[in-house]
């Protein structure tokens, strides 16, 4: 197979050729925007080098013919447990969230939308009846409710709640600069960078539209898209949320509901008793505060403290099937991902989605079938190499006294 990756073939082997065909693709700014990673990068780098730290433990006989690596989430049937993560990215590819949306419904996956996504909840929902509408918390609890209820009738099967951001600024690398919107001031300042990406500029040319940096999901009604930074101001104007706002959102949207970003144990207990159907074991792709530990590593004594009560997934760093099936290993049910689509839609929209999609079901398909389990729901902790030290136990009485242990020693 991999001597069908001779230039020129749209198709790739990897997760990482994609990212590789994407920096080629995209103008640098767009590109860094989608690295990401804050301050020193230290949470980043974990989300992806805590998978390597993993190893597996292989059976050599008595496998099984066929596997099954199907499960549910929310409700929601997964032909594979992969979900689409939400991200609100701008500027990659003219049909954006819906070109992602169409490849996740090609596959038999959901569709996570962000509400500062550059696609609408109708457009995504008319494409995939899989869409679960993602919100931070944003504006008052009627502009909450409305952008709630615009979701629910365009098709929505499910909320996402995201509530790790943090409002971290500056990467020692460098942030890329993002104008407020594509106008002739911008043309003349990103106007050199975009011209070394031809390709990138033409898929837009030849919609005969420019990028869009609004968020049209966050419309007033009436009104027109805030521009992302005229959104980012609104939300760094509202008062941070409580857990009695958790509560309150889950009982407005009244079916499934995900709480994203939870990486310590006793959240996750508040979680549970706020009422939601999910949790997601997330760091934010390493975006937010720089020094928390991969979620791979905090999944086990969140999985452990409440997988018997929510559905527990987890993201951050999965960039191949067999990262996947680690991950279930150690007690999601199932995983989503963030930037191994982003470079897949980058290197080749729609067809790149679903080319990054068949790379990890065929990865988790070998690895279920070297471990010799029939199903991705078989997955147990036997099934993997935890090297000492790698969990680490966030927010229990139990990690408090480890720290108070360390320090007593000292
Ligand atoms: C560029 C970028 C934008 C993101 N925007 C959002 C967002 O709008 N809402 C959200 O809940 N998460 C957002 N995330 C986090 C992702 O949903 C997901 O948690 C993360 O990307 C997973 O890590 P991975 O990229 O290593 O797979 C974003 C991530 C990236 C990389």
């Amino acid at each position: 197979m991999a001597l069908l990756g001779f230039a020129g073939n749209p198709w790739f082997e990897t997760v990482a050729e994609a990212q590789r065909r994407a920096r080629k693709r995209l103008p640098r700014s767009v590109y860094m925007a989608l690295v990401a990673g804050s301050e020193r990068g230290i949470t980043v780098d974990d989300n992806t080098a805590a998978y390597g730290e993993l190893g597996f433990a292989p059976h050599v006989a008595g496998l099984h013919g066929e596997r099954d690596l199907s499960t549910t989430i929310m409700g929601q049937p997964l032909s594979m447990p992969v979900m689409i993560s939400p991200t609100g990215v701008q500027a990659v590819h003219p049909e954006g969230e819906v070109a992602v949306a169409r490849a996740a419904a090609a596959r038999g996956i959901t569709m996570g939308l962000s509400s500062f996504a550059s696609k609408s909840i109708e457009e995504v929902c008319a494409v995939s009846n899989q869409t679960f509408f993602q919100m931070y918390w944003v504006g008052t609890r009627d502009v909450l409710v409305q952008r709630m209820e615009r979701a629910r009738a365009a098709g929505a099967v499910g909320l996402i709640m995201t509530l790790d951001w943090s409002f971290s600024q500056g990467r020692d690398w460098g942030s890329p600069p993002i104008p407020e919107k594509v106008d002739l001031k911008a043309a003349v300042k990103f106007g050199p960078e975009v011209a070394l990406r031809p390709k990138w500029l033409w898929d837009f040319a030849s919609t005969g539209k420019l990028p869009d940096l609004s968020t049209p999901n966050l419309t007033p009604p009436g009104g027109t898209a805030p521009t992302f930074f005229g959104a980012y101001g609104e939300w760094m104007g509202t008062p941070l949320p409580t857990w009695e706002d958790v509560a309150w959102l889950r009982e407005q949207w009244g079916g499934p509901f995900m709480l994203k970003g939870v990486m310590r144990v006793d959240d996750a207990h508040r979680a549970v008793d706020a009422g939601v159907t999910a949790i997601s074991v997330s760091n934010h792709g390493g975006n937010n505060l720089d020094g928390t530990p991969a979620p791979i590593r905090a999944l086990p004594a969140i999985a452990e403290a409440v997988g018997h009560e929510v559905e527990i997934v987890t993201d951050g760093g999965i960039r191949r099937g067999s990262d996947v099936v680690k991950a279930l290993s150690l007690g999601a049910k199932a995983t989503m991902i963030g930037r191994a689509y982003l470079w897949g839609l980058s290197a080749n929209g729609q067809a790149g989605v679903e080319n990054v999609l068949d790379i990890l079901r065929s990865g988790i398909d070998s690895a279920v079938l070297g471990l010799g389990q029939r199903s991705v729901r078989d997955l147990s902790p036997s099934d993997v190499v935890i090297p000492p030290g790698f969990p680490r136990v966030l927010g229990t009485k139990n990690s408090v006294r480890v720290v108070e242990a360390v320090r007593d020693a000292g």
